[in-house]
């Protein structure tokens, strides 16, 4: 999904995700198993205290979580690199505490939250969610949390707030693409930015994430909170969150800013538009060979299809 300054593009920038992950598809399954393997320098499995977490069946999928491995060595996290490898080797910059959330903007009780204090307030839950990424692969993990609702309704949003918008850490000391001249610098407009309308911050679904696979969020992740929307295209799922903020106007988001006409506001999973350079019919879930049939709103259409009536959806895209 990325759009960067030439001449500093990779193969899997340049070529459309599709036909470069087929490509990798061909080559044997040891070789491609070595590429999502841990380098010697990056952690396997996420090795942060453990976090206990009761685990809500009624919002979980029963598929096997793709391995911890995959999950926290593949990643996008632009603030450290383009390349999927660069979050897990590079994220030891990042510094998860201390960290605070302010959550304010169109609220009759703004707050800023420490984390340690974010994290006690509500009940922590397990939920296994698949997470669709806009370049056509998936995974499915257990992440730990709770719902954004409550968190919203504490601070009392006013009559006026319509979205919510998640804005990550701007920090070039802690992420060193934000340097200018980074090499690997892509054109995104930081701090990352995304939103959300307020009915979708809202839905149950909507998951403030600070732990997966039973323990605390590693860095590559998003540590130490990030947002998990998971009906909606993987970069939606705002990381390493410093403020969430209820405002009247839909949020610019960083994507839509670098090329609004691939990255919409919405990006609801949907099969039936392709993204302009690829088609978003199925994916690869991270670890399986097969490609499987992409599900409209990433599955959970029964759960989010209404928030929808009415509202044409290819050009909502
Ligand atoms: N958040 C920030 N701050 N920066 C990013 O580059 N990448 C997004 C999203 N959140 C991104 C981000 C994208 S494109 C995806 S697919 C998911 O994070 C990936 O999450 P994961 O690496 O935990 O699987």
């Amino acid at each position: 999904m990325l759009i960067r300054h030439a001449p500093r593009f990779t193969a899997s920038e340049i070529t459309d995700p599709k036909l470069y992950l087929s490509r990798r598809e061909l080559i044997s399954g040891a070789v491609a198993a070595l590429a999502l393997s841990p380098g010697p320098c990056e952690s396997a499995t996420p090795q942060g205290p453990s976090l206990s977490a009761t685990r809500n069946a009624a919002f979980s999928l029963s598929e096997p979580a793709t391995k911890a491995e995959h999950a926290t060595t593949y990643n996008n996290f632009y603030e450290f690199g383009v390349n999927k490898d660069d979050p897990s080797r590079l994220g030891g910059t990042l510094r998860p505490r201390p960290w605070t959330v302010q959550v304010d903007g169109l609220a009759h009780k703004p707050k800023t939250f420490d984390i340690d204090e974010l994290i006690r307030l509500f009940p922590l839950e397990e939920r296994v969610y698949s997470l669709r990424c806009v370049e056509a692969w998936s995974m499915v993990i257990p992440w730990i949390g709770f719902p954004l609702a409550p968190l919203l309704k504490r601070v009392e949003p006013t009559g006026q707030a319509k979205y919510v918008e998640f804005t990550t850490l701007l920090d070039p000391a802690q992420f060193p693409a934000q340097k200018p001249g980074f090499f690997g610098y892509s054109s995104l407009d930081w701090p990352y930015v995304e939103g959300l309308r307020l009915d979708e911050a809202l839905h149950p679904l909507t998951l403030l994430t600070v732990g997966m696979y039973g323990r605390v969020l590693p860095n590559q992740n998003g540590a130490p909170v990030r947002v998990v929307v998971p009906w909606k295209y993987g970069f939606k799922s705002a990381k390493s969150i410093v403020r969430i903020r209820l405002v009247t106007e839909q949020p610019k988001t960083s994507w839509e800013k670098a090329s609004p006409q691939e990255y919409g506001f919405y990006s609801n999973v949907n099969p039936a538009v392709s993204h302009p350079r690829w088609s978003q019919a199925d994916e690869r879930r991270i670890g399986e060979f097969r490609r499987r049939e992409t599900r409209p709103f990433n599955g959970y259409a029964d759960q989010v299809a209404s928030l929808y009536a009415g509202m044409d959806l290819k050009k909502n895209y």
